[in-house]
């Protein structure tokens, strides 16, 4: 299909919205087109069908009856499963959403689900879902017009397939799974404005390269997911963030100086990291942020400025002037060791595997 940026901006604003109201209307399920008007079956909607009978057929349990009435060539009857007309052909009706939040099923996902290649909203938030993304997810020929694909609060496992972060999602939510893999070199080029990938197994390194979603990302929030690389000072490049948030990790060295070119950020938490060295004043000179938390970590000074932040906690550090702080015993322990960010692969030029040393280990606290 070819529809250009305008066009695609312009119909997919009014499915945004009408999904909108459909999950704020949740639950009442009993909602379907087909109560206002017939619609005829079309080769999509056939492979609907079988994209979603192979999705009916991989869950062991829907305690709440979800997929009980999907039988039948009419996917647009179906609980949970949303038609509008194709975007390339509005004679033609095609699934566009399947929401499924809250549902409480467990099962796996199936590779068929790429059959849905119309498919502008995923919702599986808060079910039992376990398994693998299928590969299918990633392909992108298929599934190229998913906004919204939100799978947190499942039990997920495995490695999220790098070529997710090529489609044009607008947000992404994967927190609260058991996903094991190393966020991409890729991820630069994602155009969604909101990732949340917060406690799953990440493994390492935040990549340089996440500093070229600068043009459309606002929230990033990867909180307790065993990252322990240093901040890529190239995050500076990340002029419209709101919040970052990189909280209950083991990153360490210096935050960077570039982070005061940050003036749309609002909330900045990096707190239980083992982060060192001052607090750049330029960051605690934002005019927006309102909310920066930075305890538990090593640093060991911050500028009079940063006392104007209406909400600022520095509890648990090296900074000899604030109240709260770590012992010195425990400070000097760990400020001898150096650090060094090169040995973390994703921050030299080339691309994943862990990196060859583990990140010093912290002083028992
Ligand atoms: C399902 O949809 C079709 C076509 O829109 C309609 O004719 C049919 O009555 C519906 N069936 C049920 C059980 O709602
Ligand atoms: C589930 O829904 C189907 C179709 O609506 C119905 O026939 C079946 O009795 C339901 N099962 C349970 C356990 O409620
Ligand atoms: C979901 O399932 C779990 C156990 O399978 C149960 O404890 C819980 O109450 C269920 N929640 C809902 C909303 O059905
Ligand atoms: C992740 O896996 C571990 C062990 O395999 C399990 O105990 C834990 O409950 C899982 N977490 C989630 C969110 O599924
Ligand atoms: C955390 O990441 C390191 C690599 O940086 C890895 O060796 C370790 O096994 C990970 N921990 C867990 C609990 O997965
Ligand atoms: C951003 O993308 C450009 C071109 O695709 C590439 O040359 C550059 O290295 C990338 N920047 C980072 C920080 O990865
Ligand atoms: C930031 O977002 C605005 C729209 O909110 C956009 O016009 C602008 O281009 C973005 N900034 C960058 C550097 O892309
Ligand atoms: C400030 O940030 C901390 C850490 O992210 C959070 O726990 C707290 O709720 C935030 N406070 C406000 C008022 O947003």
């Amino acid at each position: 299909m070819k529809t250009t940026t305008t066009t695609t901006l312009t119909l997919h604003f009014p499915l945004i919205l009408f999904f909108f109201f459909l999950s704020i209307s949740f639950p009442t399920p009993s909602f379907s087109q087909s109560d206002t008007y017939p619609i005829l079956l079309n080769p999509r909607l056939g492979k609907a069908y079988i994209a979603l009978q192979a999705f009916k057929h991989s869950i062991t349990s829907d305690p709440n009856n979800f997929t009980g009435d999907w039988c039948g060539p009419h996917v647009c009857n179906y609980t949970a499963v949303y038609c509008t007309q194709a975007l390339d052909d509005p004679d033609i009706y095609t699934v566009a959403g399947i929401d499924l939040n809250h549902a409480n099923i467990s099962g796996e996902l199936p590779e068929d689900l790429g059959l849905l290649t119309d498919l502008a909203l995923f919702h599986l938030n808060s079910n039992q879902f376990c398994g693998t993304l299928p590969e299918s997810f990633a392909d992108l020929k298929l599934l190229f017009e998913l906004d919204f694909l939100d799978l947190r609060y499942n039990s997920f496992n495995g490695d999220v397939p790098k070529d997710v972060f090529n489609l044009k999602l607008d947000a992404f939510f994967i927190n609260n799974n058991n996903f094991t893999f190393t966020l991409p070199d890729n991820i630069g080029n994602s155009p969604v404005s909101v990732l949340v990938a917060a406690s799953n197994q990440l493994n390492g390194c935040l990549p340089r390269s996440l500093a070229n979603m600068s043009k459309t990302l606002n929230e990033i929030v990867i909180q307790n997911s065993n990252l322990s690389s240093c901040i890529p000072p190239e995050y500076g490049e990340l002029v419209n963030l709101t919040v970052f948030d990189v909280a209950f990790n083991s990153l360490v060295g210096p935050l960077p100086e570039t982070f005061g070119k940050l003036k749309k950020l609002e909330q900045l938490d990096v707190a239980h990291n083992k982060l060192s060295g001052d607090i750049p004043e330029s960051i605690c000179e934002l005019p927006r942020l309102k909310n920066f938390t930075f305890s538990y970590n090593y640093f060991c000074g911050e500028s009079e400025k940063c006392s104007k932040i209406r909400r600022r906690d520095d509890r648990e550090n090296c900074i000899p002037y604030r109240p709260d702080q770590r012992s010195e015993e425990e400070c000097s322990a760990f400020l001898e060791k150096p650090v060094h960010c090169d040995a973390f692969s994703c921050m030299a030029t080339s691309s994943p595997p862990p990196p060859p040393t583990p990140p010093p280990t912290a002083p028992p606290v």
